[in-house]
């Protein structure tokens, strides 16, 4: 406890005393590792370029870590003071004793390899940073992805479904990039991550023609592969380790409805419904709901929307808890955006661990629901009442 409390009081301490350059921008809170560039006897620097890497050191976007700051501390006062002299501090004074060590480790260094030092220190963090390009806040779009946006901007990882003509109705090939994506969110620096969908809908629901695509093993095979790709693709969900966002930009069907009782915070547009056609389509629910729906809203109104299909509106989704908030559609997107860019500037690890905590206890319960789910579909997509509910689909698709 009293090691953790004076590591932190360290860390707390140290950035601001670094006056020798450390930033006071905002930091992210993870660092690439730092490669020095040690040139040396190599070329020495001027007083000029000194004072240029004490302001590059100012305006890093990125927090390089105690140990780096020490470092720096150090070459800086061997640069501009020569060798340390001043007396050792008290064991009990953590903040100087560390700076002191640090100081002291550069023994007889020259002033002018010191500066030298400092200037190359600080080029690598200059080098390391997430790249030029990525202070300007509109990243590319990750490339690998065919049915999907995915970007990360500002510490947030954006998911965007991107078939807006099929209303981004998931196909075999959607649910795979997006378990891709949600792993590389997982890993990545975001803060935060977010799902949305392209278009006037968020999210159509499954794919109808993935029940026509049948494999050349038989139909048995296909809800056999569906109930295997559908178990992973929801434990991506139950297992995401950071705050988890749907920005819900339209309707929402099938299991991009379940699946929101696994997001840690739904923000809709009053534009947006929530249907469930589970029974219509003579399937069951899936997305872990049949345990998170009667949890987050009551039985009878999950009764409501898994059972008889209850189409909901936002502001209805919203007083059910299903919903975080609802907003006006003209305004939706600025104002979820404002804050979300807000949330993502939170500490990383605090809001990571305290999510994990607020979703920990459930998860193996969670991890049961979804298998015991896809058990029960693997069975219902072989049944006559689901066969007979996507042939009325496309017949009527036909007819139009
Ligand atoms: N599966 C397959 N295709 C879908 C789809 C789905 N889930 N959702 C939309 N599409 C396709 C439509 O067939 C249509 O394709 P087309 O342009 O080749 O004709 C296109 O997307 C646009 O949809 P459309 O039906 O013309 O738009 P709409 O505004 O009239 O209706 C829906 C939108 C979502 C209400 C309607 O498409 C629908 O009921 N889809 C099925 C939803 C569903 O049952 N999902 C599964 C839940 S388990």
């Amino acid at each position: 406890m009293a090691a953790a409390a004076s590591a932190l009081c360290l860390a707390r301490r140290l950035r601001p005393r670094l006056a020798c350059g450390a930033s006071r921008t905002a930091y992210a809170v993870c660092f690439p590792v730092v490669q020095l560039h040690m040139t040396g006897a190599a070329m020495r620097v001027s007083q000029e370029e000194f004072e240029k890497a004490k302001d590059q050191l100012k305006l890093l976007k990125v927090d390089p870590g105690n140990e780096v700051k020490l470092k720096l501390y150090a070459l800086f006062k061997q640069a501009t003071e020569g060798p340390c002299s001043s007396p050792k501090p008290s064991m009990l004074d953590f903040v100087k004793k560390a700076k002191w060590d640090a100081w002291n480790s550069l023994g007889s260094l020259s002033k002018d390899n010191a500066r030298q030092k400092y200037v190359d220190l600080v080029l690598s963090l200059v080098s390391s940073e997430p790249s030029s390009k990525a202070k300007d806040t509109t990243s590319e779009s990750k490339q690998g992805y065919e049915t999907l946006q995915v970007t990360t901007t500002d510490n947030i990882t954006k998911i965007m479904l991107n078939r807006p003509d099929k209303k981004n109705a998931i196909t075999t090939q959607m649910y795979r990039e997006i378990i891709q994506a949600v792993e590389e969110a997982a890993k990545d620096d975001s803060v935060i991550t977010v799902v949305t969908g392209n278009g006037d809908y968020y999210c159509s629901g499954n794919d109808l023609n993935n029940f026509t695509n049948i494999p050349s093993g038989g139909i048995e095979k296909m809800a056999k592969d569906g109930a295997v790709l559908l178990e992973d693709f929801v434990s991506h969900f139950i297992d995401f380790p950071k705050p988890l966002i749907a920005v819900v930009n339209g309707p929402a069907v099938g299991i991009s409805v379940t699946l929101l009782g696994l997001f840690d915070i739904v923000y809709a547009t009053d534009r947006a419904t929530f249907h469930t056609p589970f029974s219509e389509l003579g399937q069951s629910p899936e997305g872990c709901s049949s345990y998170m729906f009667p949890k987050i809203m009551g039985l009878p109104k999950a009764n409501e929307m898994l059972l008889f299909n209850r189409k909901v509106t936002a502001r209805e989704a919203c007083t059910w808890g299903l919903v975080t908030e609802v907003f006006p559609d003209k305004t939706f997107e600025k104002e979820v955006w404002i804050r979300l860019k807000a949330y993502a500037n939170l500490p990383k690890n605090s809001l990571a661990l305290s999510k994990q905590l607020i979703r920990g206890v459930e998860k193996e319960m969670l991890h049961k629901v979804n298998c015991q789910e896809c058990e029960r579909l693997k069975e219902r997509w072989l049944s006559d009442e689901c066969m007979n509910a996507v042939l009325k689909f496309f017949e009527k698709k036909s007819k139009l």
